[in-house]
C-alpha cells in the first residue's frame, strides 16, 4: 500500500450531518468495517501497535468497541471483556455514570472480568468528550486493572476528550482525528 494506512482508514469514515441531533456531525465507521481492505488495515494498525505490549486482556466499549476489541483480542490471542451500557450484564457489576456529547449514560462491567494487576487495553471507536473512556477506565481501575492505553479510531479534539484523558495520566492512541 502506497498510502498511509491511517489516511486510508480515515478516508473510509462517513460523516453524517445533523445526526442524531441538529449540529452534531456523526462520524460513521460502518463503511470502514464493510470494506474488507480498510477493516484489515485498521485492525493491523492496532495489532502492530499492541503485539509486543504483553497485554492480558482487551476491554471493548459498547457497542462499536465490541467489534474492534473482539477482533483485536482474537488476533493478539487475548481474552475480551465487555464494558456494557447499564442493565445488560447478568452477573455482579460495578457501574460508573458519565455524560456524553448528547446525553447521560452509565457503563458497567462484571466484577470478575479483570484480575488485579492484569494489563488491559481499552478500546472504542471514537473519543468525543472522553466521558465514556474515563468512566470505563475508572471501572477497570476499580477492578485493579493496569490500563495500558485507551485506543480509538477517531479523536474529536475540539471536544477536549483526548486531552482530558491524557490529563488523567492515561496514554491515548487514535488512528485519526476530525476538526
Ligand atoms: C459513542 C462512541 C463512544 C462515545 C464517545 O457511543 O461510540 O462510545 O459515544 O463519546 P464521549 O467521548 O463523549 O464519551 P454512544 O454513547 O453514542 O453509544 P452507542 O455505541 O450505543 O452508539
Ligand atoms: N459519539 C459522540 N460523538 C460522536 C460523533 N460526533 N460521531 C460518532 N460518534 C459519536
Amino acid at each position: 500500500m502506497h498510502i498511509d494506512p491511517a489516511v486510508y482508514v480515515r478516508s473510509a469514515i462517513r460523516s453524517v450531518p445533523d445526526w442524531p441531533k441538529p449540529g452534531i456531525t456523526f462520524r460513521d465507521i460502518t463503511p470502514v468495517l464493510q470494506d474488507p481492505r480498510s477493516f484489515r488495515v485498521l485492525i493491523d494498525l492496532f495489532v502492530y501497535r499492541y503485539m509486543r505490549q504483553r497485554l492480558d486482556l482487551v476491554a471493548g466499549i459498547d457497542a462499536r468497541g465490541f467489534i474492534l476489541g473482539s477482533v483485536l483480542a482474537y488476533e493478539l490471542n487475548l481474552g475480551f471483556v465487555p464494558v456494557r451500557k447499564k442493565g445488560k450484564l447478568p452477573f455482579q457489576t460495578v457501574a460508573e455514570e458519565y455524560s456524553l456529547e448528547y446525553g447521560n449514560a452509565t457503563v458497567e462491567m462484571h466484577t470478575d472480568s479483570v484480575r488485579p494487576g492484569q494489563r488491559v487495553l481499552l478500546i472504542d471507536d471514537l473519543i468525543a468528550t472522553g466521558g465514556t473512556m474515563v468512566a470505563a477506565s475508572k471501572l477497570l481501575q476499580r477492578l485493579g486493572a493496569n490500563v495500558i492505553e485507551a485506543a480509538a479510531i477517531i479523536d474529536l479534539p475540539y471536544l477536549g476528550g483526548s486531552q482530558a484523558l491524557k490529563d488523567t495520566g492515561l496514554p491515548i492512541y487514535t488512528v485519526c482525528s476530525f476538526d
